[in-house]
């Protein structure tokens, strides 16, 4: 990750080349998430194809840092959906942050967002659409648009931080009372019958599934932000692929298939007793 920063001169500035704007609509709402996750969110450039795959189809980064990111989006359908060049920056002083489009869509559009923290778990956020070059018919339709758009967007996005946040607690919380460390999953026959399956261990959730013929069992916890796993299908390579950042991970070998460098549960192993009995540890 580099950290070169905006092209756009005067980023966080609002409309810094002076075009005709009209604020088209704006969108209010309290999320059940802290402050801190709603910023990791923001920067978080990776989960839009994925997390957010009814909105946008692919997402080409050319740039990100602390001080936002610049990315080449395209929106759904591929095929027939412009691409559009985004720049996210952060005013973290003002707790706002800009997302402008460079290029495609419409050049000069700014979304401002404002964060309030609301409670040590909630936060209030208000998204302001500002559009360029457009009369008020035209401010209107695009202002509704938007409205739709977002309330999608930030289901999503709540819906994530929420997740990622009992991940967190949990992790906390089973930190302190992780004793048990091995546990007996009865008769490999009989198991075999209703796999795949999501077990609890030392207070976490671990899937069960069948190989290839061969047991395997792994973190039902994606290793990168924490998604839960537990309804994530296993392709038919032996693979699965995590909804929030589509990292793929190879069961067997727990590796990710799709270049990034982590490793699913590194740690459980299954075991099988002389008297057929399946042993996670
Ligand atoms: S949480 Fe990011 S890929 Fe799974
Ligand atoms: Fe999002």
């Amino acid at each position: 990750m580099t950290t070169a920063g905006p092209i756009q001169p005067n980023a966080q500035d609002h409309n810094p080349n002076n075009l005709p704007m009209k604020v088209a609509a704006v969108y209010d709402r309290v999320i059940g998430a802290s402050l801190a996750r709603a910023w990791e969110n923001v920067l978080d450039w990776e989960h839009l194809p994925h997390l957010h795959n009814s909105s946008f189809s692919s997402l080409k980064l050319e740039d990100a840092g602390q001080w936002g990111w610049r990315a080449r989006t395209k929106g759904i359908p591929e095929e027939t959906s412009p691409e559009t060049l985004i720049e996210l920056v952060v005013d973290r002083p003002n707790s706002r942050y800009v997302s402008r489009t460079l290029e495609g869509g419409l050049p000069g559009m700014e979304i401002w967002t404002y964060f309030a923290k609301a409670d040590e778990r909630k936060t209030r956020i208000e998204v302001e659409f500002h559009i360029p070059h457009v009369d008020d018919d035209g401010a209107a339709k695009l202002g509704s648009l938007m409205l739709g758009l977002y309330e999608t967007l930030w289901d999503e996005d709540e819906r994530m931080m929420v997740e990622r946040q009992t991940a967190l607690d949990a992790r906390a919380a089973s930190a302190k009372n992780a004793n048990e460390s091995q546990i007996d999953l009865g008769d490999a026959k009989e198991l075999t019958s209703k796999l795949p399956l999501t077990i609890e261990l030392a207070g976490k959730a671990v899937n069960i599934v069948q190989i290839d013929g061969e047991i395997y069992a792994y973190s039902a916890e994606c290793p990168h932000m924490l998604a839960p796993l537990s309804d994530v299908p296993v392709d038919k390579e032996g693979c699965i692929t995590c909804p929030w950042h589509g990292y793929r991970f190879d069961i067997k070998t727990g590796k990710v298939t799709n270049g990034k460098d982590l490793s699913l549960s590194p740690g459980l192993e299954v075991s099988i007793t002389d008297d057929r009995h399946v042993l996670v540890s």
